[in-house]
């Protein structure tokens, strides 16, 4: 195996791809790990972590599916004892903003003895180009059990951004960085603008808890459904309706802002209409 300096967890997602792009142009030495890499990293075959460790000097976590759902503190507890054994030096955690079961791993990262950077995101924009929203997005209608609570959504490019920064300048060791755009924007008003860009028929439809988890289950096993639920349950009462200066701290300049996304992301063509929208969700 060669040897590496930096592992990237979960390096085929949103965050994991840019931030091994980042560091790969940079000139670093990346182990950019997931199900399917040699060596693979699987968070369900902990008795499997060692060799994708080994040799580190500094870990991204992203952990999958989420830190708030059940397990994922026994999981970074385990992550965070092999990390020990195999000699890393610091870890850089991708957490969820107003998650309690993250900010409890966060707190295992904090009580590790290693050095650490921590990343509390709140919800990324590109949840409406790449993620779980692309295809509500393309069909025309996006139903969530959001009302008209206002998020603080956050471009996953500065949380690559932050996340490089914090792996390579250990001026970010002990640092808390809550990343968030720079617009408060309801969902309401984060689909219109969307819509403005693309010329496109898209509405959004608040829905109740009760309505999501009754669509899920029709495309997703039944824990998914739960979990989702659950986050949304949890973290869309009003408890994010604040910006955070994470972006300008750990990088000296401002967030990228949801309107030079939705223009570069239609430019780009991951906006094309599908079927007619279904008005009732
Ligand atoms: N989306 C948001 O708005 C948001 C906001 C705040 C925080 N977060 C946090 O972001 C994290 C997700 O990060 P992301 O968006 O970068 O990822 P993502 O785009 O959802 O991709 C998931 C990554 O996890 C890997 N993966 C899936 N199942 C796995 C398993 N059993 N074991 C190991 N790896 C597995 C996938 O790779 P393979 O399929 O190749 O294995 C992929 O690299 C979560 O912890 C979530 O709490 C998300």
């Amino acid at each position: 195996m060669s040897q590496s300096t930096f592992l990237v967890i979960g390096a085929t997602g949103k965050t994991g791809r840019r931030i091994v792009q980042r560091l790969q142009a940079q000139g670093e030495a990346v182990r950019a790990v997931s199900r399917g890499s040699a060596p693979a990293f699987d968070w369900e075959q902990p008795e499997h972590w060692l060799p994708a460790l080994s040799g580190i000097e500094v870990a991204y976590i992203s952990y999958y599916p989420d830190l708030a759902a059940p397990g994922s503190q026994e999981a970074i507890a385990e992550l965070i004892r092999q990390a020990k054994t195999a000699g890393v030096r610091k870890l850089v955690l991708l957490s969820g903003r107003g998650e309690q079961n993250a900010e409890r791993c966060e707190q295992l990262v904090r009580d590790s003895g290693l050095a650490f950077t921590l990343i509390r995101a709140s919800w990324f924009y590109q949840n409406f180009s790449e993620g779980h929203l692309l295809e509500s997005v393309n069909s025309g209608l996006v139903a969530l059990p959001a009302g008209e609570v206002r998020e603080p959504f956050v471009d996953v490019d500065d949380i690559a951004d932050v996340a490089v920064a914090a792996m390579r300048d250990d001026r970010h060791n002990g640092e808390l960085y809550e990343v968030t755009g720079p617009r408060l924007l309801t969902f309401h008003e984060a689909v219109a603008e969307i819509a403005a860009v693309t010329g496109k028929p898209l509405q959004y439809v608040p829905i109740t808890l009760a309505q999501f988890h009754a669509g899920l289950t029709a495309s997703v096993d039944a824990p998914t459904a739960d979990l989702l639920t659950s986050l949304c349950e949890e973290v869309f009462d009003g408890r994010n309706e604040a910006l955070a200066d994470g972006v300008g701290r750990a990088l000296g300049r401002p967030p990228l802002d949801f309107g030079a996304f939705c223009r570069d992301r239609a430019a780009a063509g991951v906006w094309r209409a599908t079927a007619a929208p279904a008005v009732n969700p």
